[in-house]
């Protein structure tokens, strides 16, 4: 029901209740990796997804991992609108180094498919301002099957900052025990951090626990920026829905833990692919919002849609995934096949998705009672809102007691605003 001039006289309790509340979402997390990064979720562009291990450069030049790749994303991200959005971090994943090391034990870049090196790579990416990112593993090969880092995680993440470096994606693969993955993961933090270069520290430490012992995240939280919790992204609603669903099973375990500083990565966008359809790359987006997820977009900036460029580019939605405060969203509930998630945001305001899960038929309807929002306090006493999501759409002033109804495509999703307003009539 929407407001029509009438005065509102919200019960005092509840107001103070709303207080206590916001005011013990404002008490920080745990203690943070101490590097003064990913105060927000990182943002930039990462190749795996779509890209993968392509090394044939013969055959495919414009796809295979190469110095070209990246310099020619480098000079689109920097064109078209995607650095000022905030994608910054141009980020390299596996298949870059060559097979050996060099004669000093370092690291080296495949000297076919990056001639100029890393050094000047970084360079290039740093004069059209944006950052590099790069690969690595904490044993023996990465998952690949190039050089691992066991047993050289310092002289690797020298390397990594004498080559301007500013983003580690460190992988799990190829170690023999828990207890060398965990020592790896925190090794390399140090290694990091002694060379006294920022640099974004990305891991897959939980991922590679899971199978064997619930990790612990307040002290992965301590070494890490974001880590990877569950198993890499595909082009595929089927996959989306997989990440969807672990993150809220395990919502208890893992929404506490981000915050500021470090963040649970639920792996690459894959908007502007092959295999989501637009509702999906809409639920994508929005839900990697509530999630407060790093946004790595894995997808071919030379070829892309305006359609999925424009979704990427929503700065509303890039807004809530970067809000402030640093919360992470969670599924509120669950019925009939409609999913409710929110997530609070800095002003006392709400970020609302909900997803049709329902696979069969058209656009359903759904209304939610605003009292049943953010524990009561999302639209108290009362609260604007915009759908961001499918459209920007003003939906207007509703009171608490009030009752907001969505209409959303199967496998897609409605994202909500609510920004509370302290104003009567
Ligand atoms: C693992 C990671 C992926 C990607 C590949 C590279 O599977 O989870 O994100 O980095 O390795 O080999």
């Amino acid at each position: 029901m929407r407001l029509t001039g009438r005065r509102l006289q919200p019960p005092d309790c509840v107001l103070a209740l709303s207080l206590m509340v916001l005011i013990l979402w404002e008490i920080p997390g745990a203690w943070a990796l101490d590097n003064g990064l990913a105060m927000t979720p990182t943002m930039g562009w990462l190749h795996w997804e779509r890209f993968m291990c392509n090394t044939d450069c013969t055959e495919e030049p414009d796809s295979c991992i190469s110095e070209n790749l990246f310099m020619q994303m480098a000079d689109l991200m920097d064109s078209d609108g995607w650095k000022e959005v905030g994608y910054e971090y141009l980020c390299i994943d596996d298949c870059w180094m060559a097979p050996q090391r060099d004669s000093k034990g370092r690291l080296q870049a495949d000297p076919k498919r990056f001639p100029s090196g890393i050094r000047h790579l970084s360079n290039y990416v740093h004069s059209k301002g944006l950052k590099l990112g790069i690969y690595a593993d904490v044993g023996k090969k990465t998952c690949a099957g190039y050089p691992g880092s066991l047993g050289h995680y310092d002289i690797d993440a020298e390397t990594f900052a004498d080559w301007g470096v500013d983003l580690l994606k460190f992988d799990g693969c190829h170690c023999d025990t828990l207890e060398q993955l965990a020592d790896g993961y925190k090794h390399m933090s140090l290694s990091l951090n002694k060379t006294g270069r920022s640099i974004v520290y990305s891991c897959e430490w939980p991922l590679y626990m899971w199978p064997f012992k619930k990790p612990n995240y307040t002290e992965i939280r301590q070494y890490c920026n974001h880590w990877r919790n569950f198993g890499d992204i595909y082009d595929s609603w089927q996959s989306v829905k997989s990440i969807l669903d672990w993150t809220s099973s395990n919502q208890r375990t893992v929404v506490s833990a981000a915050g500021p500083g470090g963040w649970n990565d639920p792996d690459m966008l894959v908007i502007g692919n092959f295999g989501l359809s637009w509702d999906q790359q809409i639920t994508q987006m929005a839900l990697w919002a509530i999630m407060a997820a790093p946004l790595f977009m894995s997808n071919d900036l030379r070829h892309i849609s305006l359609q999925a460029k424009t979704l990427l580019q929503n700065k509303d939605v890039i807004a809530i995934n970067q809000d402030p405060l640093g919360k992470q969203g969670y599924l509120l509930r669950k019925e009939d096949n409609i999913e409710v998630w929110e997530r609070p945001l800095s002003e006392l305001a709400w970020a609302v998705a909900v997803v049709n899960l329902q696979e069969i038929g058209g656009p359903r309807s759904y209304t939610i009672s605003l009292a049943s929002l953010g524990q009561g306090v999302a639209c108290n006493p009362a609260c604007h809102i915009t759908e961001l999501l499918p459209v920007k759409t003003k939906l207007g002033f509703y009171e608490w007691t009030s009752f907001v109804k969505t209409r959303i495509n199967p496998t897609g999703t409605v994202l909500l605003q609510l920004k509370i307003s302290q104003t009567t009539f």
